[in-house]
C-alpha cells in the first residue's frame, strides 16, 4: 500500500464539537475517515489533542505535517505496520504529543485503504489480517440516556435494550421497541400533568439525549426498568444493561450519589444485585469509579450469569486489562478505538479480551460522526456486542445500517 497524499479538516460531531475527518489518497482511490469524541473519558484514556478553544487545528496540523511525511511515499505492508510507525513517531505512552484523535484518523483511513485497494470489504479485510472470525454482535441499544449524557434527568449514563441473532431480524425489533417505548414515555408524562392542551403535549415531548436515546427525568430508580422490562418480555432473548458511568456518581465522601441519595460503594453493589434480581438484566458496565477496582471484583464475583463491562477502568488499553485480569474485576470490556488511539492496538486489546475468556463490546462515543468504522471492527472481531446509541440520531442509525449492509456483503463473499 503506497500512499500519495495525507489531508485533515476539521469537521463537527454530534454535539457541534469540532474533531478531525482525514482524506489519503493512492493513485485512483479516495478515502476518508473521521474520529468521535467522548464525553465521560476515564483518566487513562490516550489524549485527545485540543486547541486552548477546544479546535483541532494542532492535531490537523499534525496529521499533514509530521504525520503526513511519515506515511507518504513509501510502500507500507500493512496497516499495522503503519500504525506501529506513528505510534513511534509519536513517541510518548498516551499519544500526548501528536494527538490520539490525529493518529486514530489516519489509522481508520488506513485500514479503509487497505481494503479498497485489495478489494474487499472494510470488515473481512481487519478479520483476515487479525485472524478472527466475523460474527453479527448483539445489539446494546441505549434507548435511555441520562447521566452526562442527558444532564442527569435518570441516573444511570445508558439504559440498553440487548437484542441478538442476525442483525437483519434484530433491527425491526429495535425500531419496534423504540417507537413502543416513546409512546408509552409520552403517555407517562401526560399522565403526570393535569392540562391536556395541545401546547403542554408539544412540552412534554420526551427530550433526547446525547446518543440518540429518550431522556425522560424519573425520581423512582425502577421506573426506567419496569419500561424496559415489559418491552424486553415481548421479545424472548432480549434483555437489558446499563452503563452506570459510575466516575460521574461520585460524590465527595467516598461513596456515589443517585437522584439524591447518597450510596456506600457496598450499598451501591447491594442495588445492583436487587435490580440484578428484579429485572431480565444481561451486563452492568462501569458500576463503580475507575479507581475502585476492589468494589468491581466483589460484584463480579457476585453477578452469576450478568456480564461486568469495563469501560472507564480498562480503557482500551492492554496494560488496564492485565490489571483487571489479575483482580479478577469484570467479565467484559469496552473496546473504543479512541481510548487507544490506533486500530492495531484496539485489535489487540481485543485478542487480550478475548484470550482472559470475556466478552468484548465494541462501541461509539457520545460525540458522533456519520464515519460507521465501528460496525465493520466489531463484525470483523466477532464482537459479543457493539454499542451505537439509540435510534433518534442519523450518526446512530447509520452504524446500525452499516451492519445490514455487512451482512448482506457477508452472504455474498
Ligand atoms: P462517552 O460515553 O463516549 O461520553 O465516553 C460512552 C460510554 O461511557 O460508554
Ligand atoms: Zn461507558
Amino acid at each position: 500500500m503506497k500512499i500519495d497524499s495525507v489531508s485533515a479538516q476539521q469537521i463537527l460531531d454530534t454535539r457541534d464539537r469540532p474533531t478531525i475527518e482525514v482524506t489519503l489518497i493512492s493513485g485512483e482511490t479516495i478515502v476518508h475517515a473521521s474520529v468521535p469524541s467522548g464525553k465521560s473519558t476515564g483518566s487513562h484514556e490516550a489524549v485527545e489533542l485540543r486547541d486552548a478553544d477546544g479546535g483541532v487545528s494542532t492535531a490537523i496540523g499534525n496529521v499533514e505535517c509530521e504525520i503526513a511525511a511519515l506515511v507518504t511515499g513509501r510502500q507500507w505492508e500493512t496497516p499495522d505496520e503503519l500504525d506501529a510507525a506513528m505510534i513511534a513517531l509519536d513517541g510518548t505512552p498516551n499519544k500526548s504529543r501528536l494527538g490520539a484523535n490525529a493518529i486514530l484518523g489516519v489509522s481508520i483511513a488506513a485500514q479503509r485503504l487497505a481494503a479498497e485497494l485489495a478489494g474487499v470489504p472494510l470488515w473481512r479485510a481487519i478479520a483476515l489480517r487479525a485472524g478472527t472470525t466475523p460474527a453479527a454482535p448483539r445489539l446494546y441499544l441505549n434507548f435511555m440516556n441520562g447521566g452526562e449524557h442527558a444532564d442527569y434527568r435518570l441516573p444511570f449514563q445508558e439504559y440498553l435494550f440487548v437484542v441478538g441473532g442476525k442483525t437483519s431480524e434484530a433491527m425491526p425489533i429495535a425500531e419496534r421497541v423504540f417507537k413502543k417505548l416513546g409512546e408509552r414515555l409520552e403517555r407517562e408524562s401526560r399522565s403526570s400533568t393535569s392540562t391536556e392542551s395541545v401546547e403542554v403535549e408539544l412540552l412534554q415531548k420526551v427530550p433526547m439525549g446525547d446518543e440518540g436515546g429518550y431522556s425522560p427525568k424519573f425520581e423512582e430508580l425502577d421506573k426506567p426498568f419496569e419500561l424496559l422490562a415489559a418491552l424486553v418480555a415481548e421479545h424472548p432473548g432480549a434483555s437489558i444493561a446499563i452503563d452506570a458511568a459510575a466516575n460521574a456518581l461520585r460524590n465527595d465522601h467516598g461513596g456515589y450519589t443517585l437522584i439524591g441519595r447518597d450510596y456506600t460503594p457496598d450499598e451501591l453493589r447491594a442495588l445492583y444485585l436487587e435490580l440484578i434480581s428484579k429485572f431480565p438484566f444481561h451486563s452492568i458496565e462501569d458500576p463503580f469509579a475507575e479507581t475502585a477496582t476492589e468494589d468491581f471484583t466483589k460484584l463480579t464475583a457476585e453477578a452469576g450469569e450478568v456480564i461486568i463491562v469495563g469501560d472507564d477502568l480498562t480503557v482500551t488499553n492492554p496494560a488496564r486489562i492485565e490489571m483487571a485480569r489479575e483482580a479478577g474485576a469484570i467479565t467484559a470490556v469496552l473496546i473504543k478505538p479512541n481510548q487507544i488511539g490506533s486500530v492495531k492496538e484496539a485489535i489487540e486489546a481485543v485478542q487480550m479480551t478475548h484470550a482472559n475468556g470475556w466478552a468484548a463490546v465494541c462501541s461509539h462515543r457520545s460525540g458522533e460522526t456519520d464515519d460507521t468504522f465501528i460496525a465493520d471492527f466489531a463484525y470483523a472481531v466477532g464482537a459479543h456486542g457493539i454499542k451505537a446509541g439509540g435510534l433518534g440520531q442519523k450518526e446512530r442509525r447509520e452504524k446500525y445500517e452499516r451492519l445490514l449492509e455487512i451482512e448482506k456483503e457477508a452472504e455474498t463473499v
